[in-house]
């Protein structure tokens, strides 16, 4: 199974999602590799929008492998914290969230504490956390089961990173436990065919190039 998700980042007015998942929709309809794929559980599709679409949005697509997740998460469970969107809150609509994202953890200063009780509190919930890392320096917690690593050279600049340095990372991890490995950054409809053909790869996290059904799309044909 080859995990494929959509991070929007804070892209989009609710017309524009809603466009986007029209088109989406008509472009699997009619693309029966893709069809297929999604069918015999080869691909699964995570679109991780802004908050306040999830809800809008989650029983506009209803086909098998295709679902939604949130691009972060509190790490508080409730209460008076003005302005977080708690797990609880989204666990009906979410079935993954990232956590940790290198925007967050630079733009909001979000550290390997908050971090940790990200992952808790979307695992409390029923949410799968995608553990964001940026490089062997980011801390791996021991039960997650997906890691996504984004070198921050390589997003939204352009520069993806070359898959022979990709997989040599993977190995400088160590991972403890099993866990499925994302690789994010710059990944189009013009280099994802390498990327998801090789068998250490489980996945990709797409950002700019998710924002567009047919680029989109055209990814997940290559699976
Ligand atoms: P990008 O973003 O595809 O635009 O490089 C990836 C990400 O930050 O998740």
């Amino acid at each position: 199974m080859k995990y494929i998700v959509a991070n929007w980042k804070a892209n989009k007015t609710l017309p524009e999602a809603l466009n986007w998942i029209k088109d989406f929709n008509n472009l699997i309809e009619n693309n029966s590799r893709v069809k297929e794929a999604l069918s015999i559980d080869k691909l699964s599709v995570i679109i991780a929008p802004a908050h306040p679409f999830i809800y809008l949005l989650k029983d506009l697509i209803t086909t098998k492998n295709v679902c939604f997740g949130t691009q972060d998460i509190s790490s508080f469970e409730e209460g008076s914290y003005t302005g977080e969107v708690t797990a609880k809150m989204i666990t009906l609509a979410a079935k993954f969230t990232l956590v940790g994202h290198s925007e967050r953890r630079q733009n909001f200063h979000e550290n390997e504490e908050n971090i940790g009780r990200k992952i808790e509190q979307a695992q409390n919930y029923g949410i799968e956390p995608i553990l964001c890392v940026r490089n062997t320096s980011d801390k791996i917690y021991d039960n997650v089961n997906f890691v996504a690593y984004e070198p921050v050279e390589a997003i939204g600049t352009g520069k993806n990173q070359d898959l022979k340095e990709i997989t040599a990372i993977k190995k400088q991890f160590a991972f403890k436990t099993p866990v499925k490995f994302i690789y994010g950054g710059s990944v189009n409809e013009i280099n994802s065919k390498g990327y998801l053909h090789d068998q250490e790869i489980d996945g990709l996290l797409i950002g700019t190039a998710s924002l567009y059904p047919h680029s989109f799309v055209q990814i997940l044909d290559q699976v």
